[in-house]
């Protein structure tokens, strides 16, 4: 019987493909079905990577809350306020006529952070990111009522703590005169304002909102 030892290239192989045989066997034993926490839309069953429709990671991640004084700060997205948000949104000079079902739709595929007082929403904001390298901060606010109190700062401190956005190489948002609250969480002006590039349509929301209105001419606003 040949066991490989008069021929030491040949018999390292043979015991490599036994071993693989080996493990092969003991894996197709023990049925794994394991879910990757990192990649939400796979599932990795005996090493083999299988996309499955599942929801995002924004929509299946359990709610984070925060307290500061009476008031409470959540990323449940149920408790969210489209008829605030879309409120403030659809009037505030970089989303002006932006329409609910935008609004929706941006809050639906964003992670969202809520502050509430009791049950009335007094503040938003929201991130776009890839939770592993990059995040982009959107729609900022606090209702008029509640400025001044320090809330802008704690919504800013509780998005750059969140668990989900540790670890990431850039973080970016455009802000008109907010610099300074910014500032207090380490943003900066670009480095390399050369390096950047965007695709900026300014009237989107107005034309949008007149094409549908066009198609429907019995909804009135
Ligand atoms: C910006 C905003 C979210 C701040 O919320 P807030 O609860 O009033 O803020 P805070 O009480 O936590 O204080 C904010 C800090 O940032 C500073 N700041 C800098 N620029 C500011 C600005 N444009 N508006 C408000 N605060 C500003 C304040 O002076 C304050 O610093 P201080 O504590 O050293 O005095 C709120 O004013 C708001 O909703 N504004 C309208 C919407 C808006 O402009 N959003 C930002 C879009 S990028």
């Amino acid at each position: 019987m040949d066991d490989g030892r008069s021929r030491p290239w040949g018999g390292k192989l043979i015991a490599k493909s036994r071993m693989l045989r080996r493990t092969l066997l003991r894996r197709a034993r023990t049925p794994v079905l394991q879910i990757m926490p990192s990649a939400n839309c796979q599932l990795l069953i005996y090493n083999r990577v299988v996309p499955v429709a599942m929801p995002p990671a924004t929509q299946s991640e359990p709610a984070i809350e925060y307290r500061k004084d009476e008031f409470v700060l959540s990323t449940d997205r149920e408790r969210l306020h489209l008829d605030v948000i879309n409120g403030f949104l659809t009037e505030c000079y970089w989303a002006k006529g932006i329409s609910r079902e935008i609004v929706a739709r941006s809050i639906e595929n964003s992670l969202c952070f809520g502050i509430y007082d009791r049950n009335q929403q007094v503040g938003f904001a929201r991130v776009i990111s890839d939770f592993a390298t990059y995040a982009y901060i959107a729609d900022v606010f606090v209702l008029d009522t509640y400025r001044g109190r320090g809330l802008g700062k704690w919504l800013m401190q509780c998005i750059m703590q969140h668990p989900r956005l540790q670890g990431l190489r850039r973080w970016s948002l455009v802000t008109d005169d907010a610099h300074g609250l910014y500032a207090k969480s380490g943003f900066t002006a670009p480095k390399w304002p050369e390096v950047y590039m965007e695709r900026y349509d300014e009237d989107i929301y107005q034309r949008l909102d007149s094409h549908q209105q066009a198609r429907s001419p019995e909804i009135t606003k």
